[in-house]
């Protein structure tokens, strides 16, 4: 147990992957934001649908930190002019896309990707891992979290992001979960001006959810949260980011996941709403989703039918250049975490490179 903790401290590592073909280096990007952001933090469409006395500004300089992966000049792939912006979910990390121990080495979704040929850059949202936590909960909420990682994939385009980060002409978000919504959050607000061609957005469907097993992260584990701002939230039971079959997944994986969870803050679960709201963006989109995934799709027939449910989801995106409902069979809500996890990383691949070849 000790060296699992142990693991997830370590801020970063250098190579991955078998081959070495690929490299990934930790980053920490400055970005400034200057938004507005609902009053109330319970605002379910995250101030999208509020007057403007509902409103207050925020203006703050913060470090987002991540992880660069890159293909390496001997990789066959090398010279690609894509790069993925992976965003994580509620309460968890950019370590999401790579989970850090040895017999989940082949769960890193960053390294099968760049294994076939693409970058990445997986974020730590505003609040979450080490990118900065404001002491006011309040202040994360999907327009700063998203401002930040918009903010960082125009800097992927000029090259300015990090040394060592070149430049990239096209850009694919790939969001899991709340994740997701924070690239749809983006989409909306910045609609045919946004910097991505396409976005993965994974678990995630536009549907009410229930955050009633919401606690405050400093009652989960006040050894690591005491200090923080009550409006900081985790989630303690994590069985249901996964399929109810357990011999879908690793205990270990359960187990690890339990122990690296992170925070997500108040805004950043109510505000989820926002994905009620149709978009104007113009890039193409695709939704992911797993045919087991506890909080989306098992206990109703809302992922039974690909057809009605592409009907659904794509009447929120009018304008998209193209949009596509995948139902991954048996896959739970953590789509990268269970032993499925290579059909979902396969579709993810497939749909990045449809997207930038444009
Ligand atoms: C904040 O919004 C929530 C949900 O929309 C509402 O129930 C609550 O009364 C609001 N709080 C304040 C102080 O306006
Ligand atoms: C916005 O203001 C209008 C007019 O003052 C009011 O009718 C409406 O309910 C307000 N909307 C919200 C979301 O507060
Ligand atoms: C960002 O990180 C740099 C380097 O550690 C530090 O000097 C700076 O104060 C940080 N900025 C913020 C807003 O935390
Ligand atoms: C957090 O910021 C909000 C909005 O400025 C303010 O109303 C609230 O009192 C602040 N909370 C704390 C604990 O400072
Ligand atoms: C990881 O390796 C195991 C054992 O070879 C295999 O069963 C599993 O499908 C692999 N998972 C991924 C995501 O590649």
């Amino acid at each position: 147990m000790l060296l699992l903790l142990l693991s997830f401290v370590a801020p970063g590592y250098i190579v991955t992957g078998a081959g070495a073909s690929c490299a990934c280096s930790p980053v920490t990007i400055p970005v400034h934001v200057d938004v507005l952001v609902p009053k109330n933090q319970t605002d379910l469409f995250a101030g999208l649908k509020s007057n403007a006395s509902d409103l207050r500004p925020v203006k703050a300089a913060y470090n987002i930190s991540g992880t660069f992966c890159e293909p390496q000049q001997d990789s066959p792939h090398k010279g690609k002019d894509v790069v993925q912006i992976l965003v994580h979910g509620f309460s968890y990390t950019s370590e999401y896309w790579s989970p850090p121990m040895q017999e989940f080495r082949n769960y890193s979704y960053a390294d099968f990707s760049c294994q076939r040929g693409l970058a990445s850059l997986a974020l730590d949202v505003l609040g979450a891992g080490l990118s900065s936590r404001p002491i006011n909960s309040s202040d994360v909420q999907y327009p700063t979290a998203s401002a930040a990682v918009s903010q960082i994939a125009r800097c992927l385009k000029t090259g300015s992001v990090a040394p060592g980060v070149p430049r990239f002409k096209t850009i694919v978000g790939i969001g899991h979960s709340a994740g997701s919504a924070l690239l749809n959050y983006g989409a909306i607000v910045e609609a045919a001006h946004s910097p991505f061609a396409g976005l993965v957005l994974t678990s995630a469907l536009s549907v009410i959810l229930d955050f009633s097993s919401l606690v405050s992260a400093r009652d989960v584990d006040p050894l690591r949260w005491g200090a923080l701002d009550p409006g900081y939230l985790a989630i303690g039971v994590r069985t249901g980011f996964y399929a109810p079959d357990p011999s879908t997944f690793s205990p270990r994986m359960l187990q690890l996941d339990e122990f690296t969870q992170n925070v997500g803050s108040v805004g950043l679960a109510v505000g989820i709403h926002h994905t009620l709201l149709e978009t104007g963006y113009t890039g193409h989109v695709a939704k992911v989703v797993g045919s087991q995934d506890q909080i989306l799709c098992v206990g109703n027939s809302r992922c039974n039918d690909v057809a009605a449910l592409t009907a659904h989801e794509v009447a929120l995106w009018p304008l998209a250049q193209s949009f596509e409902v995948v139902v991954q069979e048996g896959s739970g809500h953590d789509l990268n975490l269970d032993f499925l996890a290579l059909g979902p990383f396969n579709t993810f691949v497939r749909l990045v490179e449809e997207f930038s070849r444009n």
